[in-house]
């Protein structure tokens, strides 16, 4: 079984995931709605990414007879002032997750659940790709303020599809 602490705090987190799930349908709506379809198409792929994590989660709970309650979300934000702020909203969440990433390591480490410290690993790694992507977007977005053509052609040239499949990724719930 994993500790307590973990399962509650892993619990916690499959909200957060789920939350930024619906951040990134927001942004991926904004975009569609302001006809940038490569920004879009890549923030609705970004939230099948979040939706995964969650899913994940709850495969690892279920897995190991821990209980599982999928919780409540606040709304996410709708409106933007700019093309610009659903990056730098973007960026902020993912700084944030690696933070809540990295303590749900420290906490399983800390009640030896050594399981449950290596399974966070994937996400450690996950998170620094995704702070990595979304800071060169928000680089490439800020200069592209007054041509929205330039971060468009910049998404279909660096991010044209469907990521390849990750071997080492934990099995999200459902997904087979
Ligand atoms: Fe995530
Ligand atoms: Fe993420």
């Amino acid at each position: 079984m994993p500790a307590d602490t973990f399962v509650a705090r892993l619990n916690e987190q499959v909200g957060h995931e789920f939350a930024a799930h619906q951040q990134y349908v927001a942004c991926a709506v904004y975009y569609d709605a302001e006809t940038l379809p490569q920004l879009a198409r890549f923030f609705y792929r970004q939230a099948l990414e979040e939706r995964d994590h969650a899913m994940m989660m709850v495969q690892y709970l279920i897995d190991a007879d821990a209980a599982v309650a999928i919780p409540a979300l606040p709304a996410p934000q709708s409106g933007f002032a700019d093309i610009v702020a659903p990056v730098a909203l973007a960026l902020e969440q993912e700084r944030r997750v690696t933070t809540q990433i990295n303590a749900l390591a420290a906490t399983a480490r800390e009640a030896g659940d050594y399981t449950s410290e290596q399974f966070m690993q994937w996400f450690i790694k996950e998170q620094v790709e995704e702070v990595a992507t979304m800071s060169d977007l928000l680089r490439v977005v800020q200069r592209s303020r007054d041509d929205p053509m330039e971060v468009e052609n910049y998404m279909a040239r660096e991010h044209p599809g469907e990521e390849d499949e990750d071997p080492t990724a934990p099995h999200p719930a459902g997904a087979r």
